[in-house]
């Protein structure tokens, strides 16, 4: 459990690369997951797009829209305490302009209270990282699979070892452009240790494999809340759907056989 009370800030996840120790992340979508994410002890709290699938039911992260993610980022900033809070800006929120970026991801700042936002691309959004760290809003960048280009990408496939010389291109120019860290998803692990040596902020991997200099996971993969699919790196670390499953099935089984609720006693007068 987290005994240090001290919030986490961009530059301690720096100041983690220097010294070699491994940030960790997970996804959040509410206040209840985020208090116990942050009573844990995890560094850092993603308000994904994952949401759209996760929680919304879509079949794509596509349909999330700003609103949306203003809303829920509000609430796990709610029950963060000491993590850092980063929000991912959604599908054509940041591509249109940088006059429209800027408002958005002010959005998620003001309003959802987020620490940072993330956004997917490299090259095509290099200005737009540029522009707002300009203006005081940090940004994490996102390579590799970036589920938002899924129909260009055809599917979620893991990334092939030929396009190793791209992602490093695009990453190098995250961090000309401000980026304070990157994450690398579902790229062969020596290209993502190849990325991780050469830039000075840290790596965030996911299907990356070990050497990055943080790891995430989408939380209702590792606690095996969703159950559609299971995407091949994930470990589960707990089988929550099972047992939201078997108590849902006695509580049922409870009320229709009477035992629940209990009879009270009379209040005495
Ligand atoms: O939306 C999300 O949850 C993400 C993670 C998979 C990195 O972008």
């Amino acid at each position: 459990m987290n005994k240090q009370a001290k919030p986490v800030r961009i530059h301690d996840l720096i100041d983690r690369k220097s010294r070699g120790q491994k940030i960790t992340m997970l996804t959040a979508y509410d206040a209840t997951m985020a208090r116990l994410l942050d009573r844990a002890g995890i560094d850092t709290i993603l308000v994904g797009d994952s949401l759209g699938m996760v929680v919304m039911g879509c079949e794509t992260t596509l349909p999330v829209t700003l609103d949306i993610m203003v809303h829920h980022t509000r609430a796990v900033s709610r029950g963060a305490r000491r993590a850092l809070v980063i929000a991912d800006m959604p599908f054509l929120t940041y591509q249109v302009s940088l006059a429209e970026a800027v408002r958005h991801a002010g959005r998620l700042i003001q309003e959802g209270g987020a620490a940072a936002v993330k956004l997917e691309g490299g090259r095509a959004v290099a200005d737009v990282v540029a522009r707002l760290v300009n203006i005081g809003i940090p940004v994490m960048g996102h390579l590799g699979l970036t589920p938002q280009s899924v129909h260009q990408l055809g599917g979620y496939r893991r990334r092939s070892d030929s396009e190793a010389a791209q992602t490093l291109e695009d990453a190098r120019l995250l961090q000309q452009a401000g980026a304070f860290a990157v994450v690398l998803e579902s790229i062969p692990d020596e290209t993502a240790r190849a990325i991780t040596a050469e830039l000075s902020i840290p790596t965030i991997g996911i299907g990356a494999g070990p050497h990055c200099d943080g790891q995430v996971l989408v939380s209702y993969d590792a606690f095996g809340l969703f159950q559609e699919f299971v995407p091949p790196f994930v470990k589960r670390y707990a089988n929550l759907g099972e047992t939201i499953l078997s108590a849902t099935a006695e509580y049922i089984a409870d009320v229709q056989g009477g035992r629940f609720p209990a009879a009270r006693k009379p209040i005495a007068k």
